[in-house]
């Protein structure tokens, strides 16, 4: 069974621990909240003590490690400019890191490019340019499987099981939908090659509080199906509710870290972070 089978036997489905591997409750993390570095060496997607910048330019990163395990929904939060989707970039390859790793089920993946990454099970969606809007929602989907050469009519089939009014508009250009929409296309082109590790920066940007929810709740249901999600937000105190793992990025360095809950809870955090 596919990941992506699995996730539409799991439709319905509210109970968390199913593809938690670590059962809500039990802790593992340090005193201040950090996982011990042994943990975090043998998490299933690690971006650990990433330093990078863009060309000969200052750095942007300055040693934050990220971490998330199978199935697991990890979100960054943290102020604009703090390098949150330099972050994304890095583990995704889009930036060389001077220094740090990124892991993928244990093997070192620092040097791969993008495109090799994606073949590794990586899939990203951008903050920004994430669907063509020329194109139909089919055609987006489809662009989504260039690395596939088996048959993806399955797969278009359960995004549109996951995403119901992407079938209803199959045929109208990307462009022409609404906001919370095109990022319904956005993430479905992204699930197009089944990946292990789905990677969306901020997902909910520009969109109804409803439509944020309803967004939320399938990316649930998609790490459910045990796909990794990494995660940038702006909706801090929102993504850090369905949060198993949160960062707080500033300056390109971990603030704090912690099970979402905990952030949630953290006087400190929600004083700078979350409005109080
Ligand atoms: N393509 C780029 N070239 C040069 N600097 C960039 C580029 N993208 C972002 N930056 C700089 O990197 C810093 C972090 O940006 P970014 O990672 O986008 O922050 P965030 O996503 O947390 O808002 C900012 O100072 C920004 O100006
Ligand atoms: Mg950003």
């Amino acid at each position: 069974m596919s990941d992506l089978d699995a996730l539409r036997e799991d439709r319905g489905n509210k109970d968390r621990s199913v593809a938690s591997p670590v059962p809500i409750g039990v802790q593992i993390a340090n005193n201040d909240g950090s996982r011990p570095a042994s943990v975090v060496a043998r998490a299933f997607l690690v971006g650990e003590g990433m330093v990078g910048g863009y060309g000969k330019g200052p750095s942007i990163l300055n040693g934050c490690t990220i971490s998330a395990e199978k199935g697991e929904i990890a979100v960054i939060v943290g102020p604009n400019g703090a390098g949150k989707s330099t972050a994304m970039k890095a583990i995704f390859g889009m930036l060389d890191l001077r220094t740090g790793s990124v892991r993928l089920n244990g093997e070192e993946i620092t040097g791969l490019s993008p495109q090799a990454r994606v073949a590794k099970g990586m899939a990203f969606v951008p903050q920004v340019r994430n669907i063509f809007p020329s194109m139909s929602v089919e055609e987006n989907l489809e662009m989504g499987a260039f690395l596939r050469r088996d048959d993806i009519t399955q797969t278009i089939e359960q995004v549109y099981g996951l995403f119901p009014i992407l079938r209803d508009k199959r045929r109208q250009p990307a462009g022409e939908l609404s906001g919370g929409q095109r990022q319904q296309v956005a993430v479905g082109r992204a699930l197009m090659t089944r990946p292990s590790v789905l990677m969306l920066d901020e997902p909910t940007a520009g969109v109804s509080p409803i439509v944020m929810d309803e967004l939320f709740d399938r990316i649930l249901e998609i790490a459910r199906a045990g796909i990794t999600i990494l995660m940038v937000e702006q909706n801090a105190r929102q993504a850090l509710e369905i949060a198993d793992r949160g960062y707080v990025l500033v300056q390109g360095a971990n603030a704090f870290t912690g099970t979402g809950r905990e952030l949630l809870a953290d006087p400190q955090v929600r004083k700078s972070f979350l409005g109080g």
